[in-house]
């Protein structure tokens, strides 16, 4: 079982530092704090695997899960033993995380490291997966990168599930700002070639009991790209369930995750 590198980008000039820099910092958060010191830690990533479900994918098809971290929403669909799995981040000690924690499974699994911000991903994918990962992602060139990798992986036909703060949620994650987004806004961003299937709210409780809101969509690419460009018909957001209460750290840390 091997790590791949993405190799060959074409955004190579434009890459090393901000790339570097957010390798070095992805691989501090994961070197420096348990999975009960990341705010975005799951038991259980039950809406996103709700949303992979929704998507009724033929069994072996291909889910890419972007920036997967050391989430287990991999250990959940291999237990369920239907779709092949591409596992992306930028960060080698996350995935290494996971790949030990799988053991013995992680051998049918394809790891790639790659900044989904400054690499060329071409990989033909079925499912297209984020949580928590896109809102990292503050400067237009990045977004630009990004959703290039989506619409160049996605086949016509193959669906995105993506997930990231809402705009009543934290303004920081990490240590890092985010940019916040509706359904909409990411709708906007996807373009016209999507379709909105299904989104949701989800009020995520962080290991310590903080509250942060999030969004949640599943979209599907067209099997052609529509005749006109213009703007995408999207139903208003729900309203956002309520005050969220501010999310604290755990006392018994010295490092105060976020
Ligand atoms: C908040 S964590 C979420 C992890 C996982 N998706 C989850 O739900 O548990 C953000 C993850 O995105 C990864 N990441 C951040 N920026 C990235 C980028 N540009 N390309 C690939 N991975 C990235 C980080 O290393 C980290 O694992």
């Amino acid at each position: 079982m091997t790590v791949e590198r993405c190799k060959g980008s074409p955004f190579a000039k434009h890459r090393p530092a901000a790339s570097a820099g957010r390798t070095a910092h992805w691989n501090r958060i994961y070197g420096t704090r348990t999975a009960a010191e990341r705010s975005w830690t799951q038991k259980r990533p039950a809406r996103s695997l709700a949303f992979v479900r929704a998507a009724r994918l033929p069994a072996g098809s291909l889910l890419l899960d972007a920036g997967c971290g050391a989430s287990t929403l991999a250990d959940h669909l291999l237990r369920q033993g239907r779709l092949n799995l591409v596992l992306v981040d930028v960060s080698s000690k996350a995935l290494r995380e996971t790949r030990s924690r799988l053991g013995r499974r992680a051998a049918g699994v394809r790891w790639l490291r790659a900044d989904l911000a400054a690499d060329r991903l071409a990989l033909p994918i079925d499912l297209w997966h984020d949580r928590a990962v896109l809102h990292f992602l503050t400067r237009a060139p990045e977004r630009r990168r990004y959703f290039e990798n989506v619409r160049r992986c996605v086949r016509p036909g193959g669906f995105v599930v993506l997930s990231g703060f809402a705009p009543s949620g934290p303004e920081q994650c990490s240590g890092l700002p985010v940019r916040r987004r509706s359904a909409a806004d990411l709708m906007r961003e996807l373009g016209p070639q999507f379709r909105l299937l299904r989104r949701s709210s989800e009020r995520h409780r962080t290991p310590w009991g903080g509250l942060q809101d999030f969004v949640y969509l599943l979209a599907r690419r067209r099997l052609r790209p529509p005749r006109s460009a213009g703007p995408q018909s999207v139903l208003p957001d729900d309203p956002p369930p309520g005050p969220v209460a501010p999310s604290a750290p755990p006392r018994s840390t010295s490092q105060a995750p976020s």
